[in-house]
């Protein structure tokens, strides 16, 4: 990671704790473990929560599609800043706002459906109302067939995805700062 990166990642924890989670970025084999049963071929709109300094983001376009978009929200004005600073590949849309409002940047960007959200937000940190209101939103902002990939530090996020899922699958990975739990969750109930 550029070290302005790695500056701005530990500056915004600094700054804001619960909302950034972590100061330091996911570790290379959690990202690919993440990433690895994604079907990239079916995937044409992944939508990303808080990428923070990009190290999902820049794993996920070496995956996609060359016709596949990729909607990054951020809260963070300088994470946004430093990510369409490092990227410039025509498939990201850098968006600064908040995950709770999905679909209204889907709709500004003309997208339709995400086939796969990849969120690594602290649900745990999050008020229980905003979690609740992000998790409706998601699953409204996704396709019937298509896949939440979720890591977190701890497992607050667990009952949301149950309850708003049929199917959840679970790993978790010791070899990140800290270690994390993973979630895919498919089959969206309405
Ligand atoms: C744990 S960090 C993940 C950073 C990055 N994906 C990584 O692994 O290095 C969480 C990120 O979510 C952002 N964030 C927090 N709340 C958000 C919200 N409601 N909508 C969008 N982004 C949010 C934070 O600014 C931070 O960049």
């Amino acid at each position: 990671m550029a070290q302005d990166s790695a500056w701005v990642a530990v500056s915004e924890f600094v700054r804001n704790p619960g909302m950034v989670g972590s100061a330091v970025p996911a570790s290379a084999r959690m990202v690919r473990r993440m990433l690895a049963p994604l079907d990239w071929q079916r995937i044409s709109i992944l939508v990303e929560y808080g990428p923070g300094t990009g190290r999902f983001t820049f794993e996920a376009l070496e995956r996609m599609r060359r016709d596949a978009v990729l909607l990054a929200i951020e809260t963070g004005e300088r994470f946004v800043k430093t990510l369409r600073q490092r990227c410039d590949d025509r498939r990201l849309i850098v968006v600064q706002g908040t995950a709770q409002d999905v679909n209204r940047h889907l709709a500004e960007h003309g997208l339709g459906e995400a086939d796969c959200i990849l969120t690594g937000l602290p649900f745990s940190t999050l008020e229980p109302g905003d979690a609740e209101a992000i998790m409706r939103e998601t699953v409204r902002a996704m396709s019937p067939c298509g896949t939440l990939a979720a890591y977190q530090m701890r497992t607050a996020i667990r009952p949301l995805l149950r309850r708003h899922f049929a199917s959840l699958r679970e790993s978790y990975e010791w070899r990140n700062i800290p270690p994390c739990h993973l979630y895919w969750a498919t089959g969206k109930r309405q």
